[in-house]
């Protein structure tokens, strides 16, 4: 399989591209960039590929399958649309897009083309995830009625002033970036549930005085004196689905000490703590007695698991979790929580 990386920054160097050297079956053609040097930067280090700046020049070749979009949220839905009405198969990382509107266009060119659509809500393909999805599917937590879900950090802002946190770019912040892989694992847990109702509210407080923010350090590339922050730094929702209740509670920096970031499974049989990107805990009863088990296994490397996959889906034409049709309902809910915020009113879909 033929492929095209477009996007040599931060995600591409770090998982797409090595996940595709480990696969056998593909060939990368092509690292594509607007800058310049991480494309011939990525074809030096990986000695392979052809550097290229427009992305046009990569869906325009007969010879590639599949691209994997690994730029700023404002392009996965251009890009991705591009790319499959020029008949390629398209890993997108995630979030889908900065809107739901975006993300249905999206939707609506992969059924049109039938074309592969998947996007990198890569913890479907994480064990622990896979291993709690597996004990409620058998029953273990009995009825789950409320999900509890925490992605809090302390001091955690990305690129303060560049593309994360500027919403023409991004089109939002803590919630779309950090929350779309929880409100993503939930949702695949609990086996896609419809939203329902959804009240929240987004705050935009800490990254606001951009040069007096206080941190230790800073991922995703220096603060931007005089740059943009108009996303949310934190987060909070109640969610109603046809499932269990999520409360939601996020943050990429708030006044508190640790970082605290988890999801609660609460069933009335038993309840599962996730620690995530780590291992999960199972508090139930037996026999009487009050027990917990801490499941001890190796974990594989979710981002190798995805990209195989995807190419696998791409050979066999085999359907994915990470479909569009089922990531939609995380955008659809994320859309809804920011505009609930705006309102300041519950939203019912
Ligand atoms: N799955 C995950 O856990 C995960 C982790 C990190 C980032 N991401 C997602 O990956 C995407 C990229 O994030 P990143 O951290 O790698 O950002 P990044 O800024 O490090 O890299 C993005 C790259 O895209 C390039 N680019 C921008 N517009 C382009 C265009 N039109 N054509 C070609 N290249 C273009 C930029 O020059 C840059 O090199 C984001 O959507 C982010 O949400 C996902």
């Amino acid at each position: 399989m033929i492929v095209g990386v477009i996007g040599c920054g931060t995600i591409a160097n770090s998982a797409h591209i090595p996940s595709y050297l480990n696969n056998k079956d593909v060939t990368i053609k092509y690292f594509c960039d607007i800058i310049e040097e991480r494309a011939t930067g990525a074809v030096e280090k990986y000695g392979c590929g052809k550097a290229v700046l427009d992305y046009h020049e990569v869906i325009n070749d007969p010879e590639v399958d599949a691209i994997s979009v690994c730029v700023p949220n404002n392009m996965h839905a251009p890009i991705s649309i591009d790319a499959m009405r020029a008949g390629k198969h398209v890993l997108c990382e995630k979030p889908a897009a900065r809107t739901y509107q975006e993300a249905l266009e999206m939707q609506k060119v992969q059924h049109e083309t039938g074309k592969t659509l998947i996007i990198g809500v890569v913890n479907r393909f994480n064990d622990s995830v896979n291993r709690i999805k597996a004990l409620i599917d058998e029953g273990r937590l009995g009825e789950v009625y409320h999900v509890y879900v925490s992605f809090r950090a302390h001091r955690s802002i990305p690129g303060l002033g560049g593309a994360f946190t500027t919403k023409a770019i991004a089109g939002g912040g803590a919630l779309i970036d950090w929350g779309v892989h929880y409100l993503d694992i939930v949702m695949y847990c609990m086996g896609d549930p419809k939203t329902v109702t959804v009240s929240g509210e987004a705050f935009s407080k800490l990254g606001r005085d951009i040069d007096g923010y206080v941190c230790k350090s800073m991922w995703a590339g220096p603060r931007t004196p005089g740059g943009t922050y108009d996303v949310d730094d934190s987060v909070t929702a109640l969610v109603r689905t046809e499932g269990p209740v999520l409360t939601v509670h996020g943050a990429w920096a708030q006044n508190i000490g640790e970082s605290e970031t988890y999801i609660d499974f609460m069933g009335d049989k038993g309840g599962i703590r996730l620690q995530y990107g780590g291992g999960f805990t199972l508090y139930t009863t037996e026999n009487g007695a009050l027990v917990t088990h801490t499941p001890d296994f190796t974990m594989s490397d979710m981002f190798q698991n995805e990209i195989d996959a995807f190419v696998d889906s791409v050979k066999t034409g085999k359907r994915l979790p990470s479909h569009i049709d089922t990531v939609i309902i995380t955008a659809q809910m994320m859309q809804a929580i920011y505009d609930s915020s705006e309102a300041h009113k519950e939203i019912r879909l």
